[in-house]
């Protein structure tokens, strides 16, 4: 566990990638990599949950996703189900509200339904917020956006960076301080494109069934050693402390 209570940071972000070539690695379906993923986001919640953390966001599935070959979308939907029925009582236990940002109505009904009842089971529970991303991608979101301001026929010199985040998925959720993605890639696969613009980036050399509580405590240790400047010089950041 990590001992510094200075600077915990608000809000985590994590793409978990990696599940399908950790399964392949054993020489096993992809679905068992998803499958073991349950157990890495288990790990993640409670060790965010632990550290103080406010919001931890979680790209479980892209836009893009969605051409994947029809078994694995139906295996990972139907994991979807089964997990948040699983984990109900722990998110209860542990006062975890749980939310969704993406192109909801894109997931199968059954989906839809469970994601509905946890979310409102569980709103009023006051310690983390876990945000699943679920048909999410940042330039849909965006897209969405402007059609939503040009719906609201919003004048033009009312549109600006703050009142466009009103207007997106994220308008209740800070920007994240901290984004993880595992699974030995380095790109951001379309993920929070607008919220990320000062987030801190970290990449652990780990697949996704792999991430372990310890995995997110080092990566809070080390998120504490770096200055964000934000554009400012280091010595501005240094006399504002
Ligand atoms: C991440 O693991 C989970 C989802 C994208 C749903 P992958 O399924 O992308 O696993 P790899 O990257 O192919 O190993
Ligand atoms: C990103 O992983 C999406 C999720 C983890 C849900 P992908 O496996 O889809 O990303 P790419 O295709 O390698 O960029
Ligand atoms: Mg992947």
């Amino acid at each position: 566990m990590n001992n510094n209570l200075q600077n915990i940071p608000e809000h985590i972000a994590i793409i978990m990638d990696g599940n399908g070539r950790w399964a392949e690695e054993q020489g096993k379906e992809r679905i068992y990599g998803h499958q073991n993923g349950v157990q890495a986001v288990r790990n993640a919640i409670e060790a965010a949950g632990e550290a103080g953390v406010k919001f931890l966001t979680l790209y479980a599935f892209s836009t893009e996703n969605w051409n994947r070959p029809k078994e694995e979308i139906d295996a990972l939907m139907g994991l979807l189900v089964k997990a948040i029925q699983n984990e109900m009582d722990n998110l209860m236990s542990n006062n975890v509200r749980l939310q969704a940002i993406g192109n909801l109505f894109s997931l199968p009904i059954e989906c839809q339904n469970e994601l509905k009842d946890a979310i409102e089971q569980t709103k009023k529970n006051s310690g983390l917020t876990v945000v699943l991303a679920l048909s999410y991608s940042g330039r849909w979101e965006i897209v969405n956006a402007v059609k939503e301001i040009i719906k609201h026929d919003v004048n033009e010199n009312e549109i600006t960076e703050n009142s466009f985040a009103t207007f997106l998925n994220t308008k209740y959720i800070p920007d994240p301080d901290i984004l993880i993605r595992t699974g030995r890639e380095r790109r951001i696969s379309n993920f929070l494109l607008w919220q990320i613009a000062y987030t801190e980036l970290f990449f652990p050399n780990i697949l996704w069934p792999d991430f372990k509580k310890e995995d997110l405590f080092e990566i809070i240790a080390e998120f504490q050693t770096r200055q964000r400047r934000f554009g400012k010089t280091g010595a501005q950041v240094q006399s504002e402390i």
